[in-house]
């Protein structure tokens, strides 16, 4: 590779990485009130970085919550515009008790960068904004107009951005989107993923008596609304996965045939996933489908805790009075979040049992996406990808969500080339989290030789 880029990028590598290192040590979780200050703080090293690399009209955009990061530079007349994106805020790093090394202290072990936030979604943001470095301090010029707009809530539903897009500003002016936030399939096979999962996040709320009661002097007569919320949680699926409520299959799209051959001839064991990713006995779902449709082809149903009554160490005898459940459900082409979360509220309101109100709000949602790849920027990220990784491209789908990238096409009519470096082993939002730093090498690597080949266009 002759690019003069790329060999800067590999001249300052121990550099990029002390300065992803700097963004990991700051504590941005979104979800959580008492690290905003470190959002902010993780925001202004970001904006700090881009203007000192050279972009322009860098600035915070102010939201509710956490601050946009916008810069640009648009100085290459007649080429086309990329928006780049990615997320600077992190999920919670709890179970501390299970990271081998400190969530907010970055550490190299084996190859492999530990920090909460290293994968996702700081290592991937860094490699973007070293990949513009690289192209602005060797050249003085980047091959084509670049738009940077990073979010602080992505973990958190991204309303932020969403409102952000939605009014259209002038600024936001692209031909196509570059995400950084998704996964290579296999470790050393270039990806590029073409879909993924809507999600509606919900919490359900069941309310039985007025306060709560002795279980003793009440238990036989007040309704108890954890046993409720756990028969109404029970109620949603079937034993072989199926989910009962009425409707929420209808209309979905599935992949086509040539989609499904293709995902066919990836390199897939699935007992290897059973055993080497998930680690559980047996694998479940719906039936009649294939992990891989499974995870990115097929709606799916989730409860992720179920706050509230005792739960401290020792025994109360109580009676609560009310019960919650965090529910979410990853929704597919075809399905949309309003209707899903109308079909779900009325059904749980049915199954409720006798002596209990239920209440089901919604807490964020997001459509589910998939990027049509006959576009000249998938076909350019392929040649790029293919120089740098010497192999060809696989197009994939992933069951996670980043709820923005539907946004992007429908507001900005911008299709995303979601090019994401990393591992199906990196511990996305559980502990020991890690970027494979090969990954980061390559992953700058691979933007610059993108962006070059976009520039060619
Ligand atoms: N980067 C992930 C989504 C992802 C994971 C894409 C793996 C491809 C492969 C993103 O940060 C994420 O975790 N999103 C949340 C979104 C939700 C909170 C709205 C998710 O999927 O749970
Ligand atoms: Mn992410
Ligand atoms: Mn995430």
């Amino acid at each position: 590779m002759s690019s003069a880029a790329v060999a800067y990028a590999r001249k300052n590598h121990p550099r990029f990485l002390d300065e992803l290192k700097a963004l990991l040590r700051i504590p941005s979780v979104s979800t959580l009130a008492e690290h905003k200050g470190d959002c902010r703080k993780a925001a202004e090293t970001l904006l700090a970085d881009l203007k000192k690399i050279g972009l322009e009209n860098a600035r915070l955009i102010e939201t509710e919550g956490h601050p946009l990061v916008y810069a640009d530079w648009l100085h290459a007349g007649g080429k086309p515009t990329a928006l780049f994106y990615g997320h600077y805020d992190v999920q919670p790093p709890d179970p501390l008790d299970e990271w081998r090394t400190a969530p907010f202290e970055p550490t190299e072990r084996d190859g492999n960068l530990y920090a909460r936030g290293a994968a996702d979604d700081k290592g991937q943001v860094v490699a973007q904004v070293k990949a513009l470095e690289s192209l602005l301090a060797a050249n003085g010029k980047l091959p084509l107009n670049v738009r940077v707009l990073f979010e602080g809530e992505e973990e958190v539903g991204g309303e932020g951005i969403a409102s952000h897009v939605a009014a259209k500003p002038a600024h936001l002016k692209a031909d196509f989107a570059l995400v950084s936030d998704t996964e290579l399939f296999a470790p050393g096979l270039p990806t590029l993923c073409v879909g993924l999962r809507g999600m509606i996040y919900t919490e359900l709320e069941v309310r039985g008596a007025k306060t709560d009661l002795h279980s003793g002097m009440y238990g036989g007569a007040a309704p108890n609304p954890f046993v409720a919320l756990c028969q109404i949680v029970a109620r949603l699926k079937d034993e072989n996965g199926h989910i009962l409520i009425p409707g929420f299959y209808d209309g979905i799209v599935p992949p086509s045939p040539e989609e499904l051959a293709a995902w066919r001839s990836l390199p897939f064991d699935e007992e290897e996933y059973r055993k080497a990713e998930v680690g559980s006995k047996e694998l479940v779902g719906e039936q009649g489908f294939s992990v891989l449709e499974r995870t990115w082809a097929r709606p799916t149903l989730d409860v992720h805790g179920m706050p509230g009554g005792f739960t401290g160490a020792g025994a109360k005898t109580v009676i609560p009075a009310k019960a919650l459940a965090k529910v979410s459900m990853r929704l597919v082409p075809g399905m949309t979040p309003a209707c899903t979360f109308e079909l779900y509220k009325s059904h749980v309101e049915k199954i409720a049992p006798a002596g209990v109100e239920v209440e089901a709000r919604m807490i964020h949602a997001g459509d589910a996406c998939l990027i049509p790849v006959d576009n000249r920027y998938i076909q350019a990220a392929t040649r790029a990808l293919r120089e740098v990784w010497n192999k060809e491209t696989v197009f994939i789908r992933s069951g996670g969500s980043i709820p923005i990238v539907g946004d992007f096409e429908r507001h900005l009519g911008l299709p995303s080339v979601m090019m994401g470096f990393g591992l199906p082993d990196d511990n996305l939002h559980a502990p020991n989290e890690k970027f494979h730093l090969k990954n980061f090498e390559l992953g700058i690597e691979s933007v610059i030789r993108f962006l070059e080949e976009a520039g060619n266009l």
